[in-house]
């Protein structure tokens, strides 16, 4: 029970976590919070919610986050959230040269989905083309081999404009934000205790020190670099994003399709309206950036050392087109980027202080690419923490991980829903044109 309803508190970070603490300890009364982001607007280009859609489904192998799932969706249809809601199903399925690791995870969401008294009435089960075009008239390429199921439970999320409903609701409820050169922090300040040392504040670029009794770090990939006691237990990790630009005729014909996900090739959405844009992202293992010196993976500092995707991903979407929207198989992807969150070894996340800092600085970390569901609610895990009369974090699974110096590099890997091991940015770039 560090802080009371009129401390400071810093929030570092204006994306999906750090949002959802601004929200939530406004509406619990905490009336000195102020957010620091290092882009000069929100949604923050460097977030890994500045996106058209995220999906939003509720069958976990892990009942743990099924449940959470089902609470922020039911969060997801009050009025703040629900014009970003969109509750299209999910169409889930693997294509007929799957390799056996992701059928079993198939199935196992399948079960998962079964096995929970509020989805199941909302599941059925896909075998063949015909009964994806049941659901799904739109899709009219060859599907060979899909199979899977259909849970109209599960939707997706227009993840910038909810990250701007929440940037102004909490600024209408006077959270303060500092933004650009203002809001980018550059490090912790700490002040020594007869303990050891707590957190004093932040300095930020412009060398500004602001004083708070709490700082909570909701800085996503960006974590490890403020905060580099995380050592390896947080690895930056960047998936590939790409986009298909439609007519409006494209547009208004693909109105209304579920979350289309094959596990072995990757996923796509219901195209946006205002923009005319299909979002799809292959399924692979990632990408990390680890720094030799040290064997910690940070997000690269530019945004145009990401403004790309390596060719294998773009293969892999030209297939999941081919086998879903033939006609759209050859159009330009346009919009590419490597989209960066903060991984961990057991995609747990981390809602936890700092050990030994006497309750001074937070972490909320290791969204492990599946937090943004969750964004209705995320601010309210920390202020069961603030409440928490030990100031412990009664959930062992979030806490902070004692670093283990033997975790390799192809770390993650072997979380069951990940298919192919991570590689490194560096052996994927473009190659600079020569300079001649
Ligand atoms: C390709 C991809 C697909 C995804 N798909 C899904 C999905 O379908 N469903 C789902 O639920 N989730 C999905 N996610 C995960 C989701 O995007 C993240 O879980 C969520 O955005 C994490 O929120 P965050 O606040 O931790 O990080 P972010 O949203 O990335 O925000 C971190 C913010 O901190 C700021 N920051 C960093 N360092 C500093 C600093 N020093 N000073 C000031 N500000 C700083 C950054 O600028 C950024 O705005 C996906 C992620 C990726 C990459
Ligand atoms: C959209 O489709 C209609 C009907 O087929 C057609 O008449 C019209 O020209 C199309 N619009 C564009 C911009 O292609
Ligand atoms: C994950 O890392 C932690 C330490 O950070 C370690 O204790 C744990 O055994 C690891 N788990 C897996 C599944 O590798």
């Amino acid at each position: 029970m560090g802080v009371s309803k009129s401390d400071a508190i810093i929030i570092v970070g204006g994306g999906a976590f750090g949002l959802s603490t601004a929200l939530h300890l406004s509406r619990k009364g905490y009336t000195n919070v102020a957010v620091f982001e290092r882009d000069d607007h929100i949604p923050p280009r460097y977030s890994a919610a500045n996106d058209l859609n995220k999906i939003v489904r509720a069958e976990y192998e892990d009942p743990f986050y099924t449940e959470l799932t089902i609470q922020a969706i039911a969060e997801w249809k009050t009025p703040l959230f629900a014009p970003h809601f969109h509750q299209a199903g999910f169409l889930h399925c693997v294509s007929g040269d799957a390799p056996q690791k992701a059928i079993d995870t198939l199935n196992r969401f399948r079960a998962s989905a079964e096995r929970d008294a509020q989805i199941k009435p909302h599941v059925s089960s896909l075998d063949g083309e015909a009964d994806i075009r049941q659901i799904a008239w739109q899709l009219d390429g060859p599907l060979p081999g899909w199979n899977g199921y259909f849970n109209r439970f599960d939707g997706y999320a227009h993840s910038a404009n909810a990250l701007a409903a929440v940037y102004r609701a909490t600024q209408g409820a006077g959270v303060r934000f500092f933004l650009g050169e203002q809001g980018a922090v550059d490090e912790i300040v700490y002040v020594s205790t007869v303990n050891g040392r707590n957190c004093a504040g932040i300095r930020t670029k412009n060398g500004q020190f602001h004083s708070a009794a709490l700082v909570i770090v909701a800085a996503g990939a960006g974590a490890g670099r403020l905060v580099p006691q995380l050592g390896q237990q947080v690895v930056a990790k960047s998936w590939s994003v790409a986009h298909v630009h439609l007519t409006d005729n494209e547009t208004s014909r693909l109105r209304g399709i579920p979350v289309t996900y094959a596990r072995d090739l990757g996923f796509f959405f219901e195209p946006d309206p205002k923009t005319n844009l299909l979002k799809l992202c292959p399924m692979g293992g990632g990408y990390i950036n680890t720094d030799p010196k040290t064997g910690v993976s940070h997000s690269p500092g530019t945004l145009s050392d990401s403004a790309f995707i390596p060719e294998e991903d773009e293969t892999q979407i030209r297939k999941l087109l081919a086998h879903t929207l033939p006609s759209l198989a050859d159009r330009p992807l346009v919009k590419r980027s490597l989209c960066w969150f903060a991984d961990t070894n057991d995609s747990d996340f981390i809602i936890d202080y700092v050990p030994d800092m006497g309750s001074s600085l937070m972490l909320l970390s290791g969204d492990s690419g599946h937090g943004f569901k969750m964004f209705p609610i995320v601010g309210s895990w920390v202020t069961d923490l603030l409440e928490a009369s030990d100031d412990k974090q009664s959930l062992v699974r979030w806490r902070w991980k004692q670093p283990n110096a033997k975790a390799g590099q192809d770390w993650g890997g072997d979380v069951s829903w990940r298919l192919g091991a991570s590689k490194e940015l560096s052996s994927i770039m473009p190659r600079k044109a020569s300079k001649l």
